[in-house]
């Protein structure tokens, strides 16, 4: 991936990985904005589990201020464990600001009573760095340490100090424009607003979030969102229809590409089931509610739009809200070096191609997809894993990557944590 430093870069779809990663070391100053993260990290990465403390099972060693944040010496160690249900089988990493926050699972053998680890780590970001550990019965025991250093991610492994202390936390790339596309005309007018006015999007986002908090009960928000699931669904009646007729609101606003649809946009995505945005055939938004009390922290909400804001802005994102063919025909082929970051919806041939929206993305666009892929020099795409774009890779120099992730978009809870497998395509 040499080639990263052309002189411009398009993004294609909805792609904003940079703009995370920037987001998360601006986010890493604040201790508020770090506790948010990882209530989300806990949720994608741990669901309901619960998660114990540690103590007298699992002890972490870090340090406390790393000065070379690309080679952070960590440790762990278990304490001897008597019981053979309560050995550890696995030992899960993860540091709460870096970009890909989930940095590894250690397996043992099950019959290891006592376990002692040494490992180097890259720091982002001022974090707490946090090891799970698993035992053989099914209980998780956590123990996080909080290290101060950043820059690691970006710094090369083994550098001259000097350099690293003088590019330490600068991660850049060198590109001369993004562009960001997206059919879904809601997303692309949130990208543009926040970008423009993040603190009128924020109030009139508030507002609704505020009159919304009225109508959840006070006894609602002891209860577990699904272990109390039926008691939770009598006492949220008001707060659905809220939800429902905010969605009605949003479906009548949202071709005006408006404040307001934003604003009623960002609560929808905030309460909707699994966050999942889908549309019926007449395009209307149809997530239904999710049932959950949950609030969000509105001191996060406008720090992460803000945050936002200035990463569209400083990075210069211009939004396009087209089809992808006529994206690549009207504005790709009329630029000299670009790389191409497709992420399409994906095809899925076991339970028929996934509809984002009423226009139907199927694996005839698919294949369309694949030729356009072949005009460009320099091309990342990912997808769900198959047959086929294995052997278009191999067929036309593409390198490629088969990667796993859980299955958290899922509806049902039991399919939540299968595995789903994905192809990361690119030629450069
Ligand atoms: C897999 S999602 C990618 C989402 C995004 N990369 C992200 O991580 O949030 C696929 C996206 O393709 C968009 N899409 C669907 N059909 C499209 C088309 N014909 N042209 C452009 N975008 C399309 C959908 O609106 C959806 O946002």
């Amino acid at each position: 991936m040499q080639k990263i430093f052309l002189n411009i870069v398009l993004f294609f779809f909805l792609s904003i990985t940079s703009a995370l990663e920037a987001e998360q070391a601006y986010c890493a100053k604040y201790e508020e904005c770090r506790e948010a993260r990882w209530t989300d990290l806990k949720k994608t990465l741990f669901e309901d589990i619960d998660l114990k403390s540690g103590e007298g099972i699992i002890e972490l060693t870090t340090p406390e201020r790393a000065p070379d944040a690309a080679f952070v010496p960590i440790s762990f160690k278990t304490h001897k464990l008597k019981n053979q249900d309560d050995f550890i089988t696995k030992v899960h990493l993860v540091i709460d600001m870096n970009p890909s926050p989930y940095s590894g699972t250690f397996k043992f053998a099950t019959n290891i009573d006592q376990i002692e680890l040494a490992t180097r780590i890259r720091l982002d970001a001022y974090s707490k760095v946090r090891v799970i550990a698993e035992t053989k019965k099914g209980d998780y025991f956590m123990a996080a340490n909080f290290v101060r250093g950043s820059g690691g991610c970006a710094a090369p492994p083994l550098g001259d100090l000097d350099n690293m202390i003088a590019t330490a936390g600068k991660m850049k790339i060198k590109v001369k424009k993004i562009y960001l596309n997206d059919i879904n005309n809601t997303i692309i007018t949130t990208y543009k607003l926040i970008k423009e006015d993040y603190k009128s999007v924020y109030k009139r986002y508030e507002e609704i979030e505020i009159e919304y908090n009225k109508t959840i009960p006070e006894v609602a928000f002891k209860l577990h969102k699904t272990k109390d699931k039926q008691e939770l669904k009598e006492l949220l009646q008001e707060s659905r229809d809220y939800y429902n007729n905010i969605k009605s609101q949003f479906n009548k606003e949202k071709d005006k590409n408006s404040l307001e649809s934003t604003a009623l946009f960002l609560f929808l995505a905030q309460h909707c089931f699994n966050g999942v945005y889908r549309e019926n055939g007449k395009g209307e938004f149809n997530t239904p509610y999710n049932w959950e009390c949950g609030v969000p922290n509105l001191k996060n909400k406008l720090e992460l739009l803000k945050s936002y804001s200035r990463i569209f802005n400083e990075m210069h994102i211009e939004f396009f809200n087209t089809d992808c063919f006529s994206f690549m025909e009207e504005v790709l082929e009329k630029e000299d070096k670009i790389l191409l970051y497709c992420d399409p919806p994906y095809l899925n041939l076991e339970i028929g191609e996934n509809k984002y929206n009423k226009e139907h993305f199927g694996k005839h666009q698919q294949l369309e997809l694949l030729n356009y892929y072949k005009r460009f020099n320099n091309v990342v795409f990912s997808n769900h894993f198959y047959e086929l774009f294995e052997n278009f890779c191999n067929e036309n120099n593409f390198k490629y990557k088969k990667c796993y992730r859980k299955n958290i978009m899922s509806s049902k809870n039991e399919t939540r944590s299968e595995k789903i497998s994905e192809i990361l395509a690119y030629k450069c």
